[in-house]
C-alpha cells in the first residue's frame, strides 16, 4: 500500500508521511492470511537458509502482538506446518515491537543452558487489523510482515555474544491498544481494540531510552561505537533512527534501513530489515551486529551478534 492510496482513506499527503516518518510504502496482507501464515512463510525460508533438518528444530518462538487466536499460541499453531520436531518447545512472546529481541533473548538462553539445540526465532505481525483506518495519526506509520532466523549451539562461532532486555511499564497509555480480552469483547468500545499512541512523547522516549540501550551495550562489551560494523534497529520511524545514530555518532552509512519500504512491522521489523541486508551483500559473514528494538510497554533491548 502505497502513500498515495493512503491519501484516499485519511486527510494525509505524500510528502507529509515521507518527510515525518521516511515510509513510501508498507505491506498489508490479504485478508485470508493471519500472522500465523506470515510466520510460515518466514520460517521456512529461514530453515532453507540454514539448510537443516526441520525435524532437528527444537524450538519455536514468535515475537507478535497480533496473534492467531488467544490460544494456542501462533507457534503452536504454525508448528506442524514448519515441520519441526513434534516435541520442540513452541511459544509466542508479546514485547510489541521489542518482540523480536525478547524472542531471540529467550531462544539464546534456552540454547545457552542446554535445553534446546536449534531454535526458529519468528517476528511476525498483521498490524493493519488492529488500526484505526481512519486515524491518520496511527495508520499511515504501520504495516504486516515476518522475518525470522535459525539459532544453532554451537562452540565454533561467537553468535549471539548478549542480549539485554528491559520494560517500564509506568507509560504503558503513551503507546498501546487498550482493550483485551480480560476486559470483555461485549463490552468492547468503538476504537478500542486499535492502536492509540501519543506519537510525540513516545519519539521523545525512545531516542532517550535507545541512545541508553546501545551505550549499555557497548559498554557491558567494552566495545566503542567503532566496532560495530552494523547497527540493524526496529524501522519505526527514520526520524527516531537517525536522531539515535546522531546522538551516539554512528554513520547512517553502517544502519540498515527499511521502514521506507515495509512501513512500522513491529516484532517482525529487525529481522525484515536483516534479511534485506543480507541478501543484498551489506552484511557479511564474521561482522559485528547490533540489533536494538523500543516498542510499546515500554519495552526496550539489544542483541550483539557475530554473524
Ligand atoms: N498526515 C498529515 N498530517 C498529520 C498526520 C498525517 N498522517 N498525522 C498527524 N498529522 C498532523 C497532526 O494532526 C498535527 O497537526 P496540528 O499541528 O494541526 O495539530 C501535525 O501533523 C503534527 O503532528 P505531530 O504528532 O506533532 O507530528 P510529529 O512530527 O510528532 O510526527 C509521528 C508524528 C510521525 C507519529 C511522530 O511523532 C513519531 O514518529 N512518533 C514515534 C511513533 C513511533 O514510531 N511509534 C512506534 C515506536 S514503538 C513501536 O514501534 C510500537
Amino acid at each position: 500500500m502505497t502513500n498515495t492510496e493512503l491519501e484516499q482513506l485519511v486527510d494525509t499527503s505524500d510528502a507529509w508521511i515521507r518527510e515525518r516518518t521516511g515510509i513510501e510504502e508498507r505491506r498489508i496482507a490479504d485478508p485470508s492470511q493471519t500472522t500465523g501464515d506470515l510466520a510460515v512463510e518466514a520460517g521456512l525460508a529461514a530453515i532453507a537458509a540454514a539448510d537443516v533438518d526441520p525435524a532437528t528444530v527444537d524450538m519455536v518462538i514468535v515475537g507478535t502482538s497480533t496473534p492467531d487466536a488467544v490460544f494456542p499460541s501462533t507457534a503452536c499453531l504454525i508448528q506442524r506446518r514448519l515441520g519441526v520436531a513434534p516435541d520442540a518447545v513452541a511459544m509466542d512472546v508479546a514485547a510489541a515491537c521489542s518482540g523480536f529481541i525478547y524472542a531471540l533473548g529467550v531462544a539464546d538462553r534456552f540454547i545457552r543452558t542446554g535445553s534446546v539445540k536449534r531454535a526458529l526465532v519468528i517476528g511476525a505481525e498483521t498490524f493493519s487489523r488492529i488500526l484505526n483506518w481512519q486515524d491518520r495519526s496511527t495508520c499511515v506509520l504501520f504495516g504486516d510482515g515476518a522475518g525470522a532466523v535459525l539459532l544453532e549451539a554451537t562452540t565454533e562461532h561467537e553468535g549471539i555474544i548478549n542480549t539485554h532486555l528491559h520494560s517500564d511499564g509506568a507509560n504503558a497509555e503513551l503507546l498501546h491498544v487498550p482493550w483485551g480480552v480480560s476486559q470483555g469483547y461485549d463490552r468492547l468500545v468503538d476504537n478500542a481494540g486499535t492502536v492509540s499512541m501519543r506519537g510525540n512523547e513516545v519519539f521523545k522516549v525512545a531516542v532517550r531510552t535507545l541512545g541508553r540501550l546501545i551505550d549499555e551495550t557497548l559498554e557491558k562489551n567494552g566495545l566503542s561505537r567503532s566496532d560495530i560494523d552494523w547497527v540493524v534497529p526496529h524501522q519505526a520511524n527514520i526520524r527516531i533512527i537517525a536522531a539515535t545514530a546522531k546522538k551516539l555518532d554512528i554513520p547512517m552509512e553502517r544502519v540498515v534501513v527499511t521502514v521506507q519500504k515495509h512501513g512500522n512491522t513491529s516484532a517482525a521489523s529487525i529481522p525484515l530489515a536483516l534479511d534485506a541486508a543480507i541478501r543484498d551483500g551489506r552484511i557479511q559473514r564474521g561482522q559485528l551486529l547490533l540489533l536494538e528494538a523500543f516498542g510499546a510497554g515500554f519495552t526496550w533491548g539489544s542483541a550483539l551478534v557475530r554473524y
